[in-house]
């Protein structure tokens, strides 16, 4: 019934930075992450994603890597990270490491050797262009992070690209030994134990053949970021990019069950695409609609329902809440909605990713001028980009930096960490902690929610619903949307509560009609008598 690990598991994402630091530095390390394995143990996901942890001048926070079969200092050794590992495995906890193969850092050897003539073995390694012929770059792509994405190379007289910050060279996918020599890259960590991969940036590999311009986006508001003045239709997103992902793959599927997952930023009907011909492409593009959608009842109906008739044949769907890119969504919709969301995530079909601290509740922190380090907000500031806020300190409980740090953290702590930190939430049965390990204990339980079949039952007055089905196993999930009471129908069948967003012990049993309270989100299950004992543990 199950299906692979990957399906039927809950990944997490640990920002390294962030999470625990063990050395007193104010720097999350690798040391750090094993001691909070009991914590990850009683949460009850399945596989953690570590963002970069690889040498790095951290110009973008890792993903500038320099070495990536090195272990940064600030966050430990190879030897730290082989005992992790270890320590994960013991538990039944995979690893999934972040794989950076559109760029690497401006310090990266390879880029110091391609960038120092033009006859460098290692000069085709990266993208390298002459000027126009008045000297102005050779198109007009511009960089993730603000301006132009080409910078001017004095030594050799041309620009190379850069699709993020100009430390971040791209590397050159066309070229065969750029491939091999990344392929040998997953080779080192897949024989050493990891699980998979998160691949970043994934739709930015292949770049047109012809550098041709990218066209204006007619939509642009100036308060978007700088990048969206085009359409990234030339610089990104081609054709050719689907048998690196194949060859990517097929380096993962020469070790047993290991995952790949891509990231990228593209409409329902692009990101499909990356599972790939006969799914020879990443197990799970990464699917962030949630990240950007309108948050209401008919809205998330109608991105389920894209979503799931988009999917290939075969294709496992998969659901994103949060990441270190983008706001926290218990500021986007509200503290109350949180618990809905959390709900939502955890109830859909498809492998949920769950970002570390939303899980806490965390809001976007606030992070005061002197104390940005994102280099995006450096670059284009003042437009509300900057990913500091939801990047901040882990709150574990009520002693210095919330128990983070016992140094002065790289980012300050939540203002709120003294209320809101693992210690505080998990003494109280109806925290938001609470609520994530009762969905999740309950979820590993349930065969309907981890593998079962997904109906859309309505979208109204601010009410989802929908079912979710396997064999006799039948829930109903009703999720208010709204912050006022709803009154709804459902089918007979479904007569116990078995989880409430609001309330750690809810009204077991319900007939045809349900309030819901404001913001309240509830799983109700429908069958055999047997299955009752599954109300009485969820609501434990
Ligand atoms: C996507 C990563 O998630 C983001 O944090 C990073 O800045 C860019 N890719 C560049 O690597």
């Amino acid at each position: 019934m199950d299906g692979h690990w990957w399906q039927s598991g809950v990944l997490y994402q640990i920002y390294p930075r962030s999470f625990q630091d063990s050395n007193g530095d104010g720097v999350g390390d690798l040391n750090g992450i094993r001691q909070r394995l009991d914590y990850l143990t009683q949460l009850g996901i399945n596989a953690a994603w570590l963002s970069p942890i690889f040498l790095s001048p951290m110009r973008d926070f890792g993903y500038d890597i320099a070495d990536h079969c090195a272990i940064d200092p600030v966050f430990g050794t190879l030897a730290d990270f082989d005992l992790l590992l270890k320590d994960m495995h013991s538990r039944g906890i995979k690893l999934i490491l972040d794989f950076v193969p559109n760029h690497t850092s401006n310090e990266h050897p390879w880029f110091r050797e391609s960038r120092s003539s033009r006859v460098n073995p290692k000069r085709d390694w990266y993208i390298w262009r002459d000027a126009a012929s008045d000297g102005a770059p050779p198109n007009n792509w511009l960089g993730a992070f603000g301006g132009s994405a080409w910078e001017w190379d004095e030594t050799t007289g041309q620009f190379y690209y850069h699709a993020f910050l100009k430390e971040q060279p791209d590397l050159n996918w066309r070229n065969p030994e750029v491939r091999a020599a990344m392929h040998d890259v997953l080779r080192f960590w897949l024989e050493r134990g990891v699980d998979g991969f998160r691949v970043d940036a994934l739709w930015h590999l292949m770049k047109d053949e012809h550098f041709r311009d990218n066209p204006p986006n007619p939509a642009f508001r100036p308060e978007q970021a700088g990048l969206e003045r085009l359409l990234q239709l030339r610089s990104a997103d081609q054709p050719e990019i689907y048998d690196v992902v194949a060859e990517l793959r097929r380096v993962l599927d020469a070790y047993p069950d290991r995952l790949l997952i891509g990231e990228i930023y593209l409409p329902i009907e692009r990101l499909v695409t990356y599972y790939g011909k006969d799914l020879s492409g990443a197990h799970l593009p990464f699917n962030f609609q949630l990240l950007n959608t309108a948050w209401g009842a008919q809205q998330i109906a109608n991105i389920v329902a894209e979503y799931e008739s988009a999917l290939p044949p075969g294709g496992w769907p998969n659901w994103v809440l949060g990441n270190h890119d983008r706001p926290r969504i218990a500021t986007r919709v509200g503290g109350a909605q949180a618990r809905v969301a959390a709900m939502l995530l955890l109830t859909l079909r498809g492998t949920p990713t769950l970002y570390y601290g939303d899980e806490l509740g965390f809001e976007q922190a606030v992070v005061p001028p002197e104390a940005v380090q994102d280099p995006w907000e450096k670059q284009e500031p003042g437009l509300g980009l900057g990913r500091d806020p939801c990047r901040t300190p882990m709150s574990w409980d009520r002693s210095l930096n919330a128990g983070f740090s016992p140094g002065r953290p790289w980012l300050p702590p939540a203002s709120d960490c003294l209320r809101r930190n693992v210690e505080t939430l998990a003494s109280d049965p109806n925290s938001i902690l609470n609520l994530y390990r009762r969905l999740l204990a309950f979820r590993a339980r349930s065969n309907a929610l981890r593998m079962g079949d997904y109906t859309a039952v309505s979208a109204e007055n601010g009410v989802f619903i929908f079912e979710r089905r396997a064999k006799s196993e039948r829930l109903a999930i009703a999720l208010n949307l709204t912050h006022e009471p709803r009154r709804v129908n459902l089918p007979k069948a479904f007569e116990r509560i078995l989880i409430s967003t609001l309330v750690a012990k809810p009204v077991a049993s319900v007939t045809g009609e349900v309030n819901l309270r404001p913001d309240e989100g509830i799983i109700l299950a429908a069958g055999r008598e047997s299955d009752r004992r599954d109300a009485e543990t969820a609501s434990q």
